[in-house]
C-alpha cells in the first residue's frame, strides 16, 4: 500500500531543483513549432496548499521556494521559475505550490499532449480535479512506469518522460533503470528526466553505475545538496538525471546552482554537482 503524500514536501529544496530542470526542458521543447508529448509517470495530486495540514507540518517549503519568493535579483532561470509559481498565487503571499502536472500544463500548446499517471487512490482524484478537464491532458489511475512504455514512441515523435518516484520501495532504484532502458528502446530520441533523493549515498552510486553501464548515451546529472551526506540527516541532496538533455542544460545549471546551493545550504553546507554520466 502506498503511504507517501507529496504534500508534506511540496516546494522544498528538492522540488526547486526538480521543477527548475523541468521548466528548462519544457522551454526547449517549445522552441520548435512541432507538437510534443509529455508523460509524467508519478504525478502526485498536482496542486498543493501550503497552509494545509500536510504542507504546514514540517514546512519544508521554507527551505525551498520561500527563500526565493521575495528576492528580486535571482539568477535568470530561477526568476522564470519563481514567476511561474507566482502565477498560481493571487496575492503577494506564497499560499499555493503547483506540482509537475500543473507546471507542464502551463507549457502545452493546443497541439501538445500530456499523459499523467498516479497510483494512489486519493491523489488520483485530486489530480483529476487539478487538471480540470483539459482536453490536452489524460490522467490515469495506473502504474506509471509499466504503463508509460505502452505510449512510446508518441505519435509526435518528440517529447519528455518525467519520472519522479517516491522511492518507498528500495527496489524502485533498480526498477527505474530497467524501465529507462525499455523506454529508450522504443523511443531513443525522447528526453527522459529522472528525479532521485540522496538518503544513502551508496544507493545513488549504484544507480549511477547502472546507468553508466546500461548502454544508454548522452546522460547528464545535476544535483543540489543542502547538508553533508549522513545516514542521520534524511534527504541531504537530490538530483535529476536527464537523458538526451537540452544541449544548454549543463551550462544553464552552471549559472544557477552555485548561487542556489549557497542560498539553500544549511549552515554553509550547500553543494552541487553538474556531471556528464555518459557522453553523446
Ligand atoms: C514524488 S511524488 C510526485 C510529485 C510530482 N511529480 C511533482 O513534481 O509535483 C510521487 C507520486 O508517485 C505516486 N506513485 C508511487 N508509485 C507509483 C507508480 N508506480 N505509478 C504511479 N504513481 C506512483 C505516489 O503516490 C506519489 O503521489
Amino acid at each position: 500500500m502506498l503511504s507517501y503524500r507529496h504534500s508534506f514536501h511540496a516546494g522544498n529544496f528538492a522540488d526547486v531543483l526538480k521543477h527548475l530542470v523541468l521548466i528548462k526542458i519544457l522551454e526547449h521543447l517549445r522552441k520548435k513549432d512541432n507538437a510534443f508529448s509529455c508523460i509524467d509517470t508519478h504525478s502526485g495530486p498536482g496542486d498543493y496548499v501550503l497552509t494545509g495540514d500536510y504542507a504546514s507540518k514540517n514546512k519544508e517549503f521554507e527551505n525551498g521556494i520561500t527563500q526565493l519568493w521575495q528576492l528580486t535579483d535571482l539568477p535568470e532561470d530561477l526568476n522564470t521559475y519563481v514567476k511561474l509559481i507566482k502565477k498560481f498565487n493571487n496575492t503577494d503571499s506564497l499560499l499555493r505550490y503547483p506540482g509537475s502536472p500543473l507546471i507542464i500544463q502551463q507549457f502545452l500548446r493546443s497541439k501538445d499532449h500530456l499523459s499523467l499517471y498516479e497510483l494512489h487512490s486519493t491523489e488520483i482524484e485530486l489530480l483529476k480535479t487539478s487538471v480540470n478537464r483539459d482536453r490536452r491532458i489524460q490522467a490515469f489511475h495506473a502504474d506509471g512506469l509499466s504503463s508509460a512504455i505502452n505510449l512510446l514512441p508518441p505519435k509526435q515523435h518528440r517529447g519528455l518522460v518525467f519520472i519522479d518516484p517516491s522511492y518507498e520501495i528500495k527496489s524502485d532504484y533498480d526498477l527505474v533503470t530497467q524501465s529507462l532502458i525499455k523506454m529508450h528502446k522504443r523511443f531513443a530520441t525522447g528526453i527522459y528526466a529522472l528525479w532521485y533523493p540522496v538518503i544513502d549515498r551508496k544507493r545513488n552510486q549504484q544507480l549511477e553505475h547502472a546507468l553508466k553501464t546500461s548502454g544508454l548515451k548522452n546522460i547528464q546529472l545535476v544535483e543540489l545538496g543542502i547538508k553533508e551526506d549522513s545516514p542521520e540527516h534524511g534527504m541531504t541532496s537530490s538530483g535529476m538525471i536527464v537523458i538526451n538533455p537540452p544541449w544548454t542544460l549543463a551550462a544553464d545549471m552552471q549559472k544557477t546552482l552555485p548561487w542556489l546551493s549557497k542560498t539553500l545550504g544549511v549552515d554553509g553546507a550547500g553543494s552541487y554537482r553538474i556531471e556528464t554520466l555518459v557522453a553523446e
